[in-house]
């Protein structure tokens, strides 16, 4: 009798070229914007039928196909494992790109760039994808610093679909801008934008319902929704954030008068009482709610000035604030 051959090591399955429609690998549309930053997964395209083919194999990028002679098609498609697997280097492709975009003065399409990126972030809240923004943070101080008031710029600038990442990208923007404003060393700056980019992050934990009622939520709703810097800091803990970014994450809704959530706190760190005005500030100022308008740049500012002599807010970091809006 021959002798068992020892066991082989399988090799790592191919992706399938095709992919019946109705499989149960659920497939997600990937935006047209980032699709060159997908390398390692395969892209497919949807054929009539419902039929995925493959378009892109693993290893290769769409901005070498088209330099080959090939075409983009409107729509891409990747499995949804690969998605998720793929967004450490949808972070890091951005972020080299970005540098490139802002040293162009090209604001529109950096501000795209990232809050598409933010947005894939977002998708699945695991550690390591927020993580990945901290280099893109930093090449935003990196490049921003040097260019006056055009990280300001940068928030202003309009984007079509008003959604958590836009508001995430436009409070980092404004909180980079305090920061250059009053001459904070760049790892500092980096550390508050980073805090900024993921204050919000908790919100992953609400229901869309509650997060995009066109509506004013319920008392219920409204409790619900308290719990998401709680359950930020519960999604970034022991992975390796400093505590100014924990501070941040938890304490941007408490008040100094004792009325904010979620622990009525009148003793707040300086990172929560920074971010929390001018997350405040961002929410008033663009179109968060279809029920109700945006105010301008100087009513917000009154009204949060009325707010800050009702105790609210930190007088000397309101000031601070609204002078390098100037
Ligand atoms: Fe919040
Ligand atoms: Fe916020």
């Amino acid at each position: 009798m021959p002798a068992a051959s020892p066991p082989r090591a399988m090799p790592a399955a191919s992706p399938p070229r095709t992919i019946p429609s109705g499989q149960a690998v659920s497939m997600l549309g990937i935006k047209k914007t980032l699709a060159w930053c997908y390398i390692s997964a395969p892209l497919y395209v949807q054929v009539v039928g419902g039929e995925y083919h493959m378009f892109k194999p693993p290893g290769l990028s769409t901005g070498q196909m088209v330099k080959d002679g090939g075409y983009l098609p409107r729509q891409l498609y990747i499995r949804h494992q690969d998605k998720l697997d793929s967004i450490p280097e949808v972070q890091a492709q951005v972020t080299r790109h970005l540098a490139k975009r802002i040293a162009q003065d090209d604001h529109q399409q950096a501000k795209q760039l990232l809050v598409d990126m933010v947005e894939e972030s977002f998708q699945e809240p695991r550690a390591q994808n927020f993580q990945g923004l901290a280099p893109t943070v930093k090449v935003l101080v990196q490049q921003y610093s040097q260019r006056g008031p055009a990280i300001r710029e940068l928030a202003l600038l309009a984007n079509k679909n008003y959604g958590s990442a836009v508001h995430a990208v436009n409070v980092a923007a404004l909180t980079l801008a305090y920061c250059f404003k009053h001459g904070f060393a760049g790892e500092i700056s980096a550390e508050y934008g980073l805090a900024a980019m993921l204050h919000d992050i908790g919100k992953l934990a609400i229901s869309d319902e509650i997060l995009n009622a066109p509506r004013p939520l319920s008392p219920r709703e409204f409790e619900m929704m308290k719990s998401h810097p709680e359950e930020g800091l519960r999604l970034i803990k022991g992975h390796g954030f400093s505590r100014l970014v924990e501070e941040a994450v938890l304490e941007h809704h408490e008040r100094l008068n004792g009325q904010g959530y979620p622990k009525g706190k009148s003793k707040i760190s300086l990172a929560g009482r920074v971010i929390g005005i001018i997350d405040s500030y961002e929410a008033l100022t663009s179109d968060e709610r279809p029920y109700r308008r945006p105010l301008s740049c100087l009513e917000a500012i009154e009204l949060m000035h009325q707010e800050t002599r009702e105790g609210k807010f930190d007088l000397a970091v309101f000031k601070s604030f609204a002078y390098c809006l100037t």
